[in-house]
C-alpha cells in the first residue's frame, strides 16, 4: 500500500517536472522573441524622447510581464497614445522552474516584491496597468501596485493578457481597489492569446487588441464579457 503511494507521488512529480519543463521552455522562447521586439520599441521611444518638440506625456503604461507578451501590448500602447512606459520586475517570478512555481503558488495574492515599489503617477492623466492574468486573476505584482498607488482623478485602464481565461470576480475586485485608492474610471481591455502551443504571436496579439480597442478613448467594458469563455 505505501509502496503504491509512493510510486503515485513519484509519478506525480515527474508530470509535474516535465509540465514545468515544457512550459518553461516555451516560456522562455517566446521572452526572446519578445526581447527583440521591445529593444525595437525602446529604441525608438528613446529617439522619441530626445526630439524638440517633446511635451510632458498625459497618459502612464505601468506593466508587470513575465514572459513579454503583456510587455510587448504594453510598448505599443504607449507607441500609440505617445505616453512613458514604466516596467515593474518581480525577482521571485523571473524566467525559469524556479519563476514558475513561485508564480503558481503566490498566484491569487494581491501583494509582491516588486521594484520599484511605488511609482508617482500623479502627473498623469490615464493610467494604464498591464499585467498577465495568472490563475483567473491579475498577476500579484499589479496588484501590489494598485495598493501602493495613489489614483485620485485618474483613469485607470487593467490591460490583461492570458491564454484561455480569467474570472470576471477578480477583475471586478480590482476596480474596487483603484476606486478605493481614487480613480475616477475603470475599464478593462484584454486579449485572449490561445492554449500554450497553439498561441497568437506578438505581432497577432497587436492586432488583435488595435482592432477590439480605440486606443485612443476609455472604453466601457460592455459587450466584452463573452470573449473569455
Ligand atoms: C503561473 C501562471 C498562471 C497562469 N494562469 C493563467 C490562467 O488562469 N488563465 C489563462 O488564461 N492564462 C494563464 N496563464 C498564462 C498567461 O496569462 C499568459 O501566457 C500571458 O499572456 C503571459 O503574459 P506575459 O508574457 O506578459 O508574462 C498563466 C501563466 C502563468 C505563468
Amino acid at each position: 500500500m505505501i509502496r503504491l503511494f509512493l510510486m503515485l507521488l513519484l509519478a506525480l512529480a515527474l508530470i509535474l517536472f516535465v509540465v514545468a519543463f515544457v512550459v518553461t521552455r516555451i516560456e522562455n522562447a517566446q521572452d526572446a522573441a519578445n526581447h527583440v521586439l521591445r529593444n525595437h520599441a525602446l529604441k525608438h521611444d528613446d529617439l522619441k524622447h530626445h526630439s524638440a518638440s517633446e511635451k510632458p506625456r498625459n497618459v502612464a503604461v505601468v506593466v508587470f510581464s513575465r514572459s513579454g507578451n503583456t510587455g510587448v501590448l504594453a510598448d505599443h500602447i504607449a507607441e500609440t497614445l505617445d505616453a512613458d512606459v514604466h516596467e515593474l520586475v518581480a525577482n521571485d517570478y523571473q524566467l525559469g522552474m524556479v519563476g514558475w512555481i513561485n508564480a503558481l503558488s503566490d498566484a491569487r495574492n494581491d501583494f509582491a516584491d516588486i521594484t520599484p515599489n511605488h511609482i508617482d503617477v500623479s502627473r498623469y492623466d490615464t493610467v494604464y496597468l498591464g499585467s498577465p492574468i495568472w490563475l483567473y486573476s491579475p498577476a500579484p505584482p499589479i496588484w501590489q501596485f494598485a495598493n501602493n498607488t495613489d489614483f485620485t482623478n485618474k483613469h485607470v485602464v487593467l490591460v490583461n493578457t492570458f491564454n484561455s481565461q480569467f474570472k470576471q470576480h477578480f477583475i471586478d475586485e480590482f476596480e474596487a481597489l483603484v476606486r478605493s485608492k481614487g480613480a475616477i474610471s475603470f475599464a478593462h481591455q484584454y486579449v485572449k492569446r490561445g492554449r500554450m502551443g497553439s498561441q497568437m504571436s506578438s505581432q497577432e496579439l497587436i492586432q488583435r487588441f488595435d482592432e477590439k480597442y480605440n486606443t485612443k478613448r476609455i472604453n466601457d467594458r460592455a459587450g466584452e464579457r463573452d470573449e473569455q469563455q
